[in-house]
């Protein structure tokens, strides 16, 4: 079987290290807001070129921490992709605000001209999706957000290491968000997530939300370190197992996006001519390919052909965020024809840094085969 994705061979290969890891963790003493985390804080924004940053609960909880921050008001309006993830629309809701979906391009992206569409009065935030692995146009949104006071999220989720005109995602706009789950770039046994920003204010604010509101480092405040709050907030903590683990992985991401960038251009060489729309990198981008998200129309046949030979997909996503029942009654424009249309044909292919080469050319056999 080969699988749409796995952990089990990359912890075989490291399992001493990692056991060894969280056995000394654990040894110290500390669960919550150790050295572990606060490392990892370190060399994660250092490596991401960001002057601030926190380590929180999940991707999802980057976002809404993010949005919190915000102070969204009752109309308050957010741009944001029909093609994403549900969390993104979630944590909009969760904060208060209201989602405007708007429709992605050719390239699975959230669309300029869409955006200038959905733009009014209430608008206050945009959030870009760096979907699969590849960075948005972010010259034009940066243009659209300066021009009409807006503010920036980014969802990179599906993105870390991927770059934009040779700067890394998740510092374009006032926060870059995260996620650890584990089939991501950098992924932990378990759930874990970072906001990046530059604004030292923003900084302050989303450290507070993410623990009650409590100064947890802040020397000047009077009840520094105590069990008082300044600011309604939730629980979100990545704790110091997950940490430990993220510090060992962390320094073999750039390694990690080689490996995948290797897979996808034997994918991209060997499916060529089939019919398939096959993932392109933008001109300014540097894609690391989160997932090899392809489209065609006859997509059933070819998942349940390569099914039937042991070979795992899947569709990311299914269901663009409209046409769900959750949130069927969201705002949005008027047409979403690509979001709709790719839904229908799109799937990934297997695609982690430990598949195999092979693995790859069996995959792309079997397609060849049922083409
Ligand atoms: C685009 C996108 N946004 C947000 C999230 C949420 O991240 P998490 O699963 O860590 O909460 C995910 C992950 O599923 C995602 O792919």
């Amino acid at each position: 079987m080969i699988k749409y994705w796995s952990y089990k061979e990359e912890y075989k290969k490291n399992k001493n290290k990692i056991l060894n890891k969280i056995n000394k963790t654990l040894s110290k003493g500390n669960v919550f807001f150790g050295n572990q985390m606060e490392l990892f804080e370190k060399n994660f924004k250092k490596k991401y070129k960001a002057k601030f940053g926190i380590a929180v609960g999940s991707g999802t909880d980057a976002l809404l921490i993010s949005l919190l921050a915000l102070e969204l008001k009752k109309n308050d309006e957010v741009i944001v992709p029909a093609n994403t993830a549900i969390p993104t629309i979630s944590a909009i809701i969760n904060a208060g605000g209201r989602p405007k979906l708007v429709d992605v391009g050719e390239d699975y992206l959230i669309s300029i001209s869409q955006i200038k569409k959905a733009i009014n009065k209430n608008t206050k935030v945009i959030i870009p999706v760096h979907l699969y692995g590849q960075a948005c146009e972010m010259k034009e949104i940066l243009k659209i957000a300066k021009k009409n006071k807006i503010k920036i999220i980014e969802d990179c989720a599906q993105a870390q290491g991927a770059k934009y005109k040779k700067k890394f995602v998740g510092t374009f706009g006032v926060s870059g968000c995260f996620s650890f789950y584990p089939t991501k770039i950098l992924g932990t046994y378990g759930d874990g997530g970072f906001v990046l920003t530059n604004d030292f204010n923003f900084f302050e604010k989303i450290k507070r939300i993410r623990f009650y509101g409590i100064e947890t480092n802040n020397k000047k405040k009077k009840y520094f370190n105590e069990y008082y709050s300044y600011e309604n907030g939730l629980n979100s903590r990545l704790d110091e197992i997950q940490s430990s683990i993220l510090n060992l992985k962390l320094k073999h991401v750039n390694n990690f996006l080689t490996k995948r960038r290797r897979l996808a251009s034997l994918y991209l060489k060997e499916l060529k001519n089939l019919g398939l729309k096959m993932p392109k990198e933008n001109i300014n981008c540097f894609h690391v390919y989160n997932t090899f998200t392809v489209y065609h129309k006859k997509r059933n046949l070819i998942i349940n052909y390569l099914k039937k030979n042991n070979i795992q997909t899947r569709i990311i996503y299914p269901y663009p965020i409209h046409k769900m029942k959750g949130y069927e009654k969201i705002d949005r424009i008027r047409s979403l024809s690509n979001t709709e249309k790719f839904s229908k044909g799109i799937f990934c292919l297997p695609l982690y840094p430990e598949l195999k080469l092979n693995e790859v050319m069996k995959i792309c056999k079997f397609i060849k085969n049922c083409l």
